[in-house]
């Protein structure tokens, strides 16, 4: 059985081992992270998920960004522990938060990961116009948003730490 719970300061230390089994030692090079280390993550937004041992096996979180003027989210890191993988964890926490995302204070949510994943929770191949900071495969490059809201989408993304 598996419970969400919003992230705690306390689940710190958890949060990282988890992120350093689920990715490796090469994460935090990323041109995701460059974005992130500029800004803190929405406390509202960040979760973790437990198993009925009150072990932590899964992580979510979303950053404050802009494109343009746009307001929005860079979704991640997302991981769920390797001996959980495939049940459902991942799915569950993102549907949880984005349902929680108010479309008037962020208009879209971007992140850099496999289409064939994100599409179930709404996910498309953002527009060409969209940029990140930094080297990333544009096939990879994916935001949820309105449809009116994404095909306006364009601009180089940069961290938005005055929208926490
Ligand atoms: C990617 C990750 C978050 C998925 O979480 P999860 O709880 O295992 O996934 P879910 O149980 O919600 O979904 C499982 C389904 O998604 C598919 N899936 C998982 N990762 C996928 C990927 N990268 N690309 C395409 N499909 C994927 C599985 O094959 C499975 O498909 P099925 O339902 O047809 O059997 C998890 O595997 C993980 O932490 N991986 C390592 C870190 C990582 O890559 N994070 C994402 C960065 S883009």
């Amino acid at each position: 059985m598996i419970s969400l719970h919003p992230t705690q300061p306390s689940h710190a230390d958890d949060i990282s081992a988890l992120l350093d089994r689920a990715f490796g030692p090469g994460f935090r090079a990323r041109t995701a992270e460059r974005l992130r280390e500029a800004s803190r993550p929405i406390s509202a937004l960040s979760y973790i998920a437990h198993d009925d041992q009150d072990a932590l096996i899964g992580s979510i979180s979303y950053w404050p960004v802009r494109l343009g003027r746009a307001a929005g989210l860079l979704l991640g890191p997302l991981a769920v522990d390797a001996t959980v993988q495939s049940k459902g964890v991942g799915l569950q926490l993102m549907q949880a938060t984005l349902d929680l995302v108010d479309p008037a204070r962020f208009s879209f949510v971007i992140l850099v990961g496999d289409l064939d994943y994100y599409d179930r929770v709404g996910f498309g191949v953002a527009p060409a116009s969209v940029r990140l900071p930094g080297p990333v495969d544009p096939a990879r490059l994916l935001i949820r948003a309105e449809k009116a809201v994404f095909e306006q989408l364009s601009g180089t993304l940069r961290p938005a730490p005055e929208l926490c």
